[in-house]
């Protein structure tokens, strides 16, 4: 399949995960796509060798997403590969905290917010300069920010943002011919949903799915191809819901 075939592609806080799993579907669709991370350099690196094994083109950037500047820098650092032309963006790094509302500090909150709603903001931002009309951008969501899972409030909070944030995006770029979207997964077997690891978080999550299996990063990744694809050219504005049938 090579419906992405000479396009480009930035997948945040991919080296890991739904990012990883994202960068991979992009990639096998034949998108150059460039892996972003944090920490995790040898991660993505891995993920880049992983592009280039299977005949692909990948690079790997890094960038601080809670840092005011992070996506200031990451953009310039984005344009400096790619030039004046960007296809796709998933925004997907994110940062998560489980905690009851007495026990989440100011800087916890900050942190979350930072990561997941300023920091995909502020690169639609600074990418905008090279999107451009054909252009797909995707956030994360999640089912938190519909449903209550754990405790997770603060969290839920910043998910509730994307998804206003998408109707806003979509609204504005249209004009240009810029979709923009969200996927909310389910919970996802990923670091940050180890919880699933156990006998118990395993059980909470397949009795408030439809679907009686726990969700791998790549069922993500496969409808982050399809909303980043022309099959998908006449969606925008909407966070689709990929969850296996959650809390229905
Ligand atoms: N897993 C789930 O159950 C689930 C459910 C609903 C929504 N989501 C959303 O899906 C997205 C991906 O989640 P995941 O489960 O794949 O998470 P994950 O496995 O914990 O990976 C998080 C990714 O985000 C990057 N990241 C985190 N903080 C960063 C920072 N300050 N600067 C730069 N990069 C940063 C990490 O990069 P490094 O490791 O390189 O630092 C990593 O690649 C998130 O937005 C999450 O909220 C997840």
């Amino acid at each position: 399949m090579t419906t992405l075939s000479g396009k480009t592609a930035l997948v945040t806080g991919a080296s890991r995960g739904i990012g990883r799993a994202s960068a991979l579907a992009l990639a096998k669709a034949g998108a150059q796509v460039l892996v972003h991370y944090g920490r995790g350099a040898k991660e993505a690196e891995a993920v880049v060798a992983e592009i280039r094994k299977a005949g692909g083109r990948a690079h790997a950037i890094a960038a601080d997403l809670s840092q005011p500047d992070g996506p200031h820098k990451l953009a310039h650092g984005v344009r400096a590969i790619v030039g004046d032309r960007l296809d796709i963006l998933v925004a997907n790094a994110g940062a998560s905290k489980a905690a009851a509302i007495e026990d989440y500090t100011v800087e916890d909150f900050d942190r979350l917010f930072a990561v997941n709603v300023r920091a995909p903001f502020f690169l639609v931002q600074q990418l905008l300069p090279i999107l451009h009309e054909g252009s797909s951008i995707i956030l994360l969501s999640s089912l938190a920010a519909h449903a209550v899972v754990g405790t997770l409030s603060a969290y839920a909070a910043t998910k509730g943002a994307v998804d206003a944030l998408v109707k806003h995006f979509a609204f504005a770029l249209g004009i240009r011919g810029i979709r923009v979207n969200a996927v909310a997964p389910g919970v996802v077997q990923t670091d940050m949903s180890n919880f699933t690891k156990t006998d118990a978080g395993r059980d909470y999550t397949l009795g408030m799915q439809a679907l009686k299996r726990l969700a791998m990063p790549d069922d993500i990744g496969s409808v982050v191809g399809f909303l980043a694809s022309d099959s998908a050219r006449w969606i925008t504005g909407d966070t689709v819901h990929v969850d296996g049938g959650s809390k229905l």
